[in-house]
Parts: structure tokens; sequence; C-alpha cells
């Protein structure tokens, strides 16, 4: 049987830990704030948005709410980050993507200081990601590190193979493996023969974003397999880039989802927000 790696349980764990940290923060006088910008109405965005601020209020940050109308021009937005980057009673800057068409999001990432990057996407933060410096790490990869160590699942000299190359994930996944003694490779949408590299993984990241696309044939017995993804089924139901009920007797642990990758990303922005004052 598999062992279900429980995202839910390890997130809660970590918020717990960090709501303690906070609170010795605060006795020494030292508070902590997190401007969230959200563009527009998505509702998916809105979701996002609102749990990142019902996270930070349980763990006893302060949340800055700035909710822009979609026709919110560039120069206008590019103004709020340089003030919140001026403004010493903020401590991290989250600009909600995806941004609406008119606005660079390239532009608006870099107008905001490395030192406030909470999201780790500045290009200062892949750079010293990638060098092996202190700085804020990209969320979801960093919860996927988290996982695996807090499940006691060893990196050191495995074989990992992350399929997705996003800078959002797959990228800075592959710098966080690569950190961790992991013999890495990275496959996308032009790879080869995917299958033969996927089943030679003793560690196998999802990022596709294609419905249960990862069956039994692309896995190694007994691999420990990580879904990124997040879809609907044709129920209506909440599914990810693997087909769960045919790896899951394959292989020695598995992530479900939901309940697998997606709580640890909002634990792992709480945890950048409290290294704001660790340092
Ligand atoms: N949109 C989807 N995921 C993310 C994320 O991790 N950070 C931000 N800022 N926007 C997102």
């Amino acid at each position: 049987m598999a062992v279900r790696i429980d995202g839910k349980r390890i997130s809660k764990e970590i918020k717990e830990e960090l709501k303690e940290e906070v609170k010795q923060f605060k006795e020494k006088g030292k508070h902590i704030c997190l401007a969230v910008i959200q563009v527009g109405e998505d509702p998916a965005s809105t979701v996002y948005v609102n749990n990142k601020k019902k996270a930070c209020a349980y763990i006893g940050i302060e949340s800055q709410s700035y909710e822009l109308s979609e026709s919110t021009t560039e120069e206008e937005l590019v103004d709020l980050v340089k003030s919140l980057n001026n403004s010493s009673n903020v401590n991290g800057i989250l600009v909600q993507l995806p941004l609406p068409k008119h606005i660079n999001e390239d532009r608006i990432i870099r107008t905001i200081s490395p030192e406030k990057d909470v999201d780790g996407f500045h290009p200062t933060s892949v750079g010293r990601l990638w060098i092996g410096e202190k700085g804020f790490l990209s969320c979801t990869p960093a919860g996927i590190i988290q996982l695996l160590k807090r499940s006691d699942i060893s990196i050191e000299g495995k074989e990992c193979v992350i399929v997705g190359r996003s800078n959002i994930v797959g990228k800075p996944m592959a710098a966080l493996l690569l950190r961790e003694n992991g013999t890495v490779t990275v496959a996308h949408s032009r790879t080869k023969n995917l299958k033969e590299i996927t089943k030679r993984a003793d560690i196998l990241i999802v990022a596709i974003g294609k419905r249960q696309f990862i069956t039994s044939e692309y896995v190694k017995d007994g691999a420990v397999v990580i879904d990124v993804g997040m879809h609907r089924d044709e129920e209506g139901h909440l599914c990810g880039d693997v087909d769960f009920a045919d790896v899951e007797p394959k292989v020695s642990a598995i992530t479900p989802v939901p309940g697998g990758v997606g709580p640890m990303t909002i634990a792992m922005l709480m945890n950048n927000c409290v290294e704001t004052v660790r340092r």
C-alpha cells in the first residue's frame, strides 16, 4: 500500500510552528505585514487571495489588501509597488497572477524589491536560488521539499524526474532538488520517449497541467509521486495530472489531489513572510 502524503496535515504543522514563531517576534515588538495586490476580479484569483489573507490572520501576520480595478494601468501598478517597496510598515509584497493582458507581468515582478519578494519570482530571487545563496524560495517547490522531508523521504542520490519546466514550478524545483543532492532530469512537452524517462524516477514530480495524464505505465514500482496538477474531472471532482487510482497501487508514496501539494504553497508563502523578519 502506498503512503498517502498528507499535505493538509503537514501544512497545518508548519502553520502551527510559524504561529508560535510570530508570537515570539511580537513579544519582541516585531510586527509582520504582507501587502496583497489583486487586479481585476478573476474568481479563481479571488479564492487564492482570500485563502492567503485567511492564513495570514491565522498565523498573526497583518495583511493589507489592494483590490484594483481591471482597468488599472501598468504605470499605476508600478507606482503602487514602488510605494510599498518604500513603506517600512510592509515586509512582503504579493501581486496575484495572472494580471490583465495590458499589464506586463514581467515588469511588475521586477519592480518588487527582492527583499520583499515573498513569491520568489524576482530574477534576483531566482539567481540566488541557483547559486545557493539565501533568498526567497518559490512557494510550491519549497512546499514539495517540505512534504518529502517531513515524510522521511530522502532526496540525496535519488533519480528525480520533473515533468514540466515552468518558471513557477519546474525550474525552481530542479534547483531545489539539486541543492538536496538529487540527480535531476527536467522533461517537458518536447521530450521524446517521456515514459522511458519518467520510469527511471525514484521521485517523480508532475507539473504538466494535463488532467490525469500520468498513468501506471509512466512510473517505476515503488516510486514516490508528487502531483502538482489541479483540474476537475467529468463529475466535477478535483483531480491532478496523475491518474491516482491507476498509479497508487504501484508506488511507495503519492500525494492526493486535493490535500497534497496545494495546501503547502500557502504554508510556504507564510514561511517567506516570517523569513522577512528572521533576517
Ligand atoms: N497565481 C497562481 N499561483 C500564484 C502564486 O503562487 N503567486 C502569485 N502571486 N500568483 C499566483
